[in-house]
C-alpha cells in the first residue's frame, strides 16, 4: 500500500476570502465568502429541523454554486435534490469544486437553468420542500409576488417553502431582481402576500447572520409545534418519537 508522507500540505483551495459578495468567484458571488460553511450547515440543520428526510423531494431555487446543495445532495435520496439556478457557470464550478462528478453519477439530481419555474411548473411535479436562501433579499415586490405564486404552485398540501428576507418596517420599491445589493420588507407585507397565495407565513427564531428565516406553508404542513417553542433537535426527535410510538403500538 502506498504511504502518503508526513508533512505534505493538499494544495491550496480557492475560497476567494479576500473578495466581496458578488465579486465573479463561485463562493463570493453567492455572499460573503468567510461563511459561506455557516450558511450551509444553517440551512441544513434548520430544513432537518422542520422535518426534511431523506425521501423527500426538495427544490433549491436560486442553488447558486451548491453552497447549501452540496450538503443535501448527499443527505436525500438519489433524485431528490433539484437546483433552479440562471448563472449556469456557478452550478458547474460547484460541482468541480465543492461536489464532484461521482456523487452527480450517484446521486442524479436535477439542475434547470432559468430564473423562473415555469418549466417545473409545466411539468406539474410537487415538492415537498422548497429552499429560497438569500433569493427575496434580491427580489423586488413584483418578482417576491411571482415567486410565492409559483411557490405555491409547485408545493404538494403539506409542503413548505422555507426562506430568508431581510426584515424592515418599509418595503422597497424596486422591481425586478436586484443584486448584489440587497431589499427589504415588513413582515406585515409577506403575512400578506403569502395569504394571496394560498401559503401560511410563520416567522422562525433561527439565527441568520444578515436575515430572517421563515416558513411559507401550505395548509397541510405541520407548523403548529413549534409555534410555541423554540425549535431544537430534540423538539424535532420528540415527534418522531411519538410516532414511532405509535407504529410501535401497532
Ligand atoms: C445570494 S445568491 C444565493 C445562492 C444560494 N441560494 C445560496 O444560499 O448559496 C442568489 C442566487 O440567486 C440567483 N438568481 C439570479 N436571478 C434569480 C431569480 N430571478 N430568481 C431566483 N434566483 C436568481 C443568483 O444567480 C444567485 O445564485
Amino acid at each position: 500500500m502506498q504511504k502518503i508522507p508526513l508533512g505534505i500540505e493538499p494544495a491550496a483551495e480557492s475560497l476567494g476570502l479576500e473578495l466581496r459578495p458578488g465579486e465573479a468567484h463561485y463562493r463570493a458571488y453567492v455572499g460573503p465568502p468567510d461563511d459561506y460553511d455557516l450558511v450551509a450547515a444553517m440551512a441544513l440543520g434548520l430544513l432537518t429541523i422542520l422535518g426534511l428526510r431523506q425521501q423527500h423531494r426538495l427544490l433549491d431555487i436560486g442553488c447558486g454554486s451548491l453552497r447549501i446543495g452540496r450538503l443535501l445532495i448527499p443527505y436525500l435520496n438519489r433524485g431528490g435534490y433539484t437546483g433552479l439556478e440562471p448563472n449556469e457557470w456557478l452550478v458547474h464550478e460547484g460541482i468541480q469544486s465543492e461536489v464532484g462528478q461521482d456523487l452527480i453519477d450517484i446521486k442524479q439530481p436535477r439542475f434547470v437553468y432559468s430564473d423562473s419555474a415555469s418549466e417545473l411548473l409545466a411539468e406539474g411535479g410537487k415538492y415537498d420542500y422548497l429552499l429560497a436562501q438569500s433569493i427575496f433579499s434580491h427580489c423586488g415586490m413584483d418578482l417576491l409576488d411571482q415567486w410565492l405564486a409559483q411557490a405555491s404552485g409547485l408545493l404538494g398540501e403539506s409542503g413548505a417553502l422555507v426562506a430568508t428576507y431581510i426584515s424592515s418596517d418599509t418595503d422597497t420599491e424596486r422591481r425586478g431582481w436586484i443584486y448584489p445589493e440587497c431589499v427589504v420588507f415588513t413582515s406585515k407585507t409577506l403575512d400578506a402576500l403569502a395569504r394571496r397565495h394560498g401559503l401560511e407565513f410563520v416567522p422562525l427564531d433561527w439565527h441568520h447572520p444578515r436575515q430572517s428565516w421563515v416558513v411559507f406553508a401550505k395548509p397541510g404542513f405541520e407548523a403548529d409545534w413549534y409555534r410555541d417553542r423554540r425549535l431544537s433537535w430534540n423538539a424535532c426527535f420528540d415527534r418522531f418519537n411519538d410516532r414511532r410510538q405509535v407504529h410501535a403500538d401497532v
